[in-house]
């Protein structure tokens, strides 16, 4: 992918951290981040489209709120752009072997906004498959369980700290 651009401190609300971020091609970007929770909306579903290499095609209302970035700053990005750096590389490594054998995949995400802040979703990725081929992904979000959240918290904690040990 081509690399995201860093994230800029005039964007973000709240005390930041910063870190640089090799995603899985190995592009890098600047990252800052907050402790600020923003709350999925009840009742609400966040959806987006993406091509084979997880480009985004389409997202909705909700998607764009919950991120921060606008519509035009979305399509055409990766779905890297939401990438934490408390979610494990495992997780993902999951999800992307799943999806590519034409299965879906669900989990917990801990998703990055613009602003640097955070909002955890429960995920289910739906792999398009036309004659046999996957073509393209869904990605329907729902409201998260806060028990399975401070679950996951906890397990991503301890498997990122055996990511960077490793
Ligand atoms: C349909 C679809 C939706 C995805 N949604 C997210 C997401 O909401 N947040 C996220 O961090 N990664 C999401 N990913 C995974 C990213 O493509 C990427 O693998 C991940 O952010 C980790 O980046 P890395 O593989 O470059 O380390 C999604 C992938 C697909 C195919």
């Amino acid at each position: 992918m081509s690399a995201l651009p860093d994230m800029r401190h005039e964007d973000v609300r709240g005390e930041w951290r910063e870190c640089t971020w090799t995603y899985f091609d190995g592009t890098s970007r600047r990252l800052l981040v907050t402790d600020v929770e923003t709350r999925f909306p009840t009742g609400e579903l966040i959806v987006s489209q993406t091509d084979v290499d997880g480009i985004i095609t389409m997202c909705n209302e909700a998607f764009v709120h919950m991120s921060g970035y606008s519509r035009d700053e979305l399509i055409g990005s990766p779905h890297a752009i939401l990438r934490h750096p408390d979610m494990p590389r495992a997780a993902f490594a999951d999800l992307w072997s799943t999806v590519e054998q034409g299965t879906r995949w669900s989990g917990y995400v801990k998703n990055l906004r613009r602003d640097g802040g955070f909002y955890w979703v429960y995920a289910t990725v739906i792999p398009k498959v036309v004659d046999g081929v996957v073509v393209g992904h869904t990605s329907v979000r729902r409201e998260p369980s806060r028990e399975k959240v401070r679950q996951l918290a906890a397990v991503y904690a301890t498997m990122r700290d055996e990511e960077v040990r490793a």
